[in-house]
């Protein structure tokens, strides 16, 4: 199967996808959902060492989430999910408010080019739709090796607060290491090539 590298989140079709479920996790289970999951690695990891939770990927490569939830059907873990969805445009379809204890957001798409600064995710409109979907108490966790994407989603979490959150490691300031035991793919490329990741952990007041 071919598998795209890179989509563009503003093209037309992707902007409004048919068919965006409501994610949520059943009765009594927590929900936790990775934005931007690829093969669901990170995810994948998480739901080996809680299987009472519920893990799911927004990913908007849909070869991508075919064969994460083939994959999974086959061999398990059978608590992870992949969902075709814009995280761009589709939070309100996809979440109902407070309904995620955690979201993460790794390693999102540097779009390094000027003239594709827009088609990046990091920015306040889903940073206030994260809070808005997150539970009392829940956290958002961001990381990535791009120091101006870091500095972007920091600033946008500083400056909203409407939304609630609190940083975890302090005011304007990175966590040190990851507090999960969860890596994703990128995170270990990074690893084994010795590239410095921007980590950052707010908590929804
Ligand atoms: C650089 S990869 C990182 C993948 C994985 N999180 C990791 O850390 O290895 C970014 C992922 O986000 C997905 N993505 C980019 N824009 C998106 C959007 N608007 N909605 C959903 N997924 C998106 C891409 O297709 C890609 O799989």
């Amino acid at each position: 199967m071919r598998i795209r590298q890179h989509v563009n989140p503003l093209k037309s079709d992707l902007l409004d996808i048919a068919d965006v479920p409501r994610v949520e996790a059943p009765v009594g289970r927590a929900l936790e959902v990775e934005l931007g999951a690829a093969e669901a690695h990170f995810l994948i990891d998480r739901a080996r060492q809680d299987t009472a939770s519920v893990f799911v990927g927004i990913e908007i490569r849909r070869e991508l989430v075919e064969a994460v939830n083939a994959a999974c059907a086959a061999a398990g873990p059978t608590n992870v999910r992949s969902v075709f969805a814009n995280m761009s445009v589709d939070m309100g379809r996809l979440f109902a408010d407070g309904s995620v204890r955690r979201f993460f957001l790794n390693f999102p798409d540097p779009w390094f080019k000027s003239r594709q600064h827009k088609r990046r995710v990091i920015g306040p409109g889903l940073m206030v739709e994260i809070g808005r979907a997150l539970a009392p108490g829940g956290e958002l966790y961001v990381q990535t090796d791009i120091f101006a994407l870091a500095l972007d989603a920091m600033a946008a979490l500083e400056g909203l607060a409407e939304a609630g959150f609190v940083n975890a490691a302090g005011a304007w300031t990175f966590l040190r290491e990851s507090p999960y035991d969860a890596k994703s793919r990128r995170e270990r490329q990074c690893e084994s090539e010795g590239v410095r990741v921007w980590r950052l952990l707010y908590r929804r007041g």
